[in-house]
């Protein structure tokens, strides 16, 4: 009887602990996996389909505003609207997601109080990040020609949030 409690117990406690939300893992990865996020931060990885080798061939950096613009995008500066290499990229799991965006930061070189809050401004302001989560702005997934981006990150900005707060909260844990 008494074991048989004790095992409850600790298969309680062991399904609590793998959908520990402070692990990146657990709701976060599949997020920042979603083509909203990853299809501009692929643009320039050949051996990932990067649009600069596909449909984007030849498109400079000051040619982007001339297709994505303010009323595409949504953006209050529409030049933001941009892309470069050295991010992290589909088809990383959990802790390669999760150790690049670290790396973007140089989270290295900072205190971990300035990383946390760095990233949290960048995760909830950035338009770029913005326009990847579904209903987050009414222009979110719009893309030039009346196209759009259907793989946003679901839930909305609300859970976003609080899934991002209690990772940041968590130290941020690449698990
Ligand atoms: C239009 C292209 C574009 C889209 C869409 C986009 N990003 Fe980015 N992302 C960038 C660029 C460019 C940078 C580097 C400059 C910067 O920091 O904003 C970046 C940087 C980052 C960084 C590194 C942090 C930093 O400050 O450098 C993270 C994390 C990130 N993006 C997450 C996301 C997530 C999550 C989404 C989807 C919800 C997303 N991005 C959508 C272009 C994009
Ligand atoms: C001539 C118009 C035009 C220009 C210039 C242009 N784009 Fe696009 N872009 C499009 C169209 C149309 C789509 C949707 C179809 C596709 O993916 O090619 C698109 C799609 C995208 C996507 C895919 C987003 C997603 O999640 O599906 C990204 C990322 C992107 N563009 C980035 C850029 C960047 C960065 C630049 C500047 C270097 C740029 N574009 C310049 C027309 C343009």
């Amino acid at each position: 009887m008494k074991i048989s409690i004790f095992v409850v117990v600790l298969l309680a406690w062991s399904i609590t602990a793998l959908a520990d939300d402070s692990n990146f893992s657990t709701h976060l990865h599949s997020k920042f996996q979603t083509k909203g996020c990853t299809n501009c931060h692929d643009f320039f990885d050949k051996e990932r389909g990067g649009l600069s080798f596909k449909s984007h061939k030849g498109r400079s950096p000051d040619m982007c505003v001339y297709c994505h613009t303010q009323d595409v995008t949504g953006f209050k500066h529409t030049d933001e609207w941009f892309a470069q290499p050295g991010l992290y990229t589909s088809g990383m799991d959990s802790q390669q997601t999760c150790e690049a965006i670290k790396t973007a930061l140089h989270a290295k070189f900072k205190n971990k109080g300035m990383v946390a809050r760095q990233i949290e401004i960048h995760l909830f302001e950035d338009p770029r990040v913005l326009w990847g989560i579904e209903e987050a702005t009414p222009n979110s997934g719009m893309l030039p020609g009346g196209e759009k981006e259907k793989d946003l990150v679901k839930e909305g900005l609300t859970k976003w949030k609080d899934q991002v707060r209690a990772w940041i909260q968590g130290g941020m844990k690449c698990q």
